[in-house]
């Protein structure tokens, strides 16, 4: 096991933030992971993943753990299905690549989503109308006190949008090492329901699409929006877009009848918050280094210096504008550091 000290972590988070980890492991099999638990077992630790949905805004005073572990395996396999365990060191959108080339179906909709298998499960990752917890069956994780390995089912894992177990009872207690994956090898449930794809598919004339038809259609899309984070320092979206109660909402209506929203329930609708930054005036907008892509005002960006407590100051800026402006309380996506 190999330590490094005054390890800088800039290019261990998706945003870029040039900040410094006390001392730094990576992690490539379960024994380093358990023998560093045990050795540091009082020290304070950062586990780290993809680093693709944390903002650091200080340097980390503590251990930190780079989870590397790597590797695919087919644990069941019928003429169907495949169950796949992936460990939770593999970048997430290579893993889909190994899908596509495999035709195996679930996973397109979530292609080129930055970060890690592992932490995948964490905020339930989801894009163009699937979630990880459609195919997700379980994940193998290691509680840091005492370095037993637990299961956790689909159901122990309370899923929900952008949230889960390990969001909430489960934070700061468990790293996950692996995920178990049910995916199709044939009749493929499709999700095209989500009108820019729909729209990307009709522009292609693809009228019987495939699971690669709808990747690069997802591709294509996320490219017009979001920022690369190998080119501009970003997270994705930094807030989560507000679910508010059917009253809220009437109210907000009646003010507001030209905002695009979702209905979640007979009780509950979305409200996107890029819509509501976009309407505040903060899209494109740029304060030093910091700023509000200009496709999509939902996604913090690094134009190259910035810190992560001027990015988290744009951010509070944001939020209480869109309070100020519709009495709406958008929370971040994005874990704060
Ligand atoms: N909108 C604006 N202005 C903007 C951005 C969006 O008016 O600057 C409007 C759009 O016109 C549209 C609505 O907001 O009517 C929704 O926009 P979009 O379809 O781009 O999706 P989103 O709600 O902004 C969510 C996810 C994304 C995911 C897309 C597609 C969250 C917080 N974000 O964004 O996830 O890719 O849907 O499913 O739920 C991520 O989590 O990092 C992420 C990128």
């Amino acid at each position: 096991m190999q330590i490094e000290s005054n390890k800088s972590l800039k290019e261990f988070n998706t945003f870029n933030i040039d900040v410094k980890a006390k001392s730094f492991v990576s992690v490539n099999s379960v024994e380093t992971l358990k023998e560093a638990l045990r050795n540091y077992a009082t020290e304070d630790k950062f586990i780290l993943g993809g680093g693709s949905n944390i903002l650091l805004t200080s340097d980390l005073d503590v251990l930190v753990l780079h989870i590397n572990l790597r590797g695919i395996k087919i644990l069941e396999e019928s003429e169907e299905e495949v169950v796949l365990e992936v460990q939770a060191g593999e970048n997430w959108h290579e893993f889909v690549c190994y899908c596509l080339e495999a035709g195996y179906g679930g996973v397109e909709n979530l292609s080129l989503i930055p970060g890690n298998v592992g932490t995948a499960p964490i905020q339930n990752i989801g894009a163009y109308g699937v979630e990880l917890k459609d195919v997700f069956v379980r994940c193998e994780a290691i509680e840091i006190k005492t370095r037993q390995q637990r299961t956790f089912t689909k159901t122990d894992c309370k899923f929900g949008y952008r949230d889960s177990i390990f969001k909430n009872e489960a934070k700061g207690h468990y790293i996950i090492t692996s995920v178990a994956l049910k995916l199709t090898k044939k009749n493929h449930k499709l999700s095209t329901s989500y009108g820019a794809i729909r729209d990307e598919l009709a522009k292609e004339g693809k009228t019987q699409p495939g699971i690669q038809d709808i990747s690069r259609a997802v591709i294509a899309i996320r490219k017009s929006k979001l920022p690369d984070p190998s080119e501009l320092g970003n997270s994705g979206s930094f807030f989560k877009n507000p679910v508010v109660s059917a009253e809220e909402f009437q109210q907000f209506r009646n003010k507001h009848p030209e905002a695009p929203y979702y209905e979640v329930s007979a009780t509950e609708f979305k409200i996107p918050a890029g819509w509501l930054i976009e309407q505040a005036g903060f899209k494109g907008q740029r304060f030093g280094d910091a700023g509000v892509h200009e496709k999509q005002a939902l996604v913090l960006v690094n134009y190259g210096e910035a810190t992560g407590e001027q990015i988290r100051e744009l951010a509070m800026t944001i939020q209480q504008k869109v309070r100020d402006l519709f009495g709406i309380y958008i929370e971040p996506e994005v874990t704060i550091i």
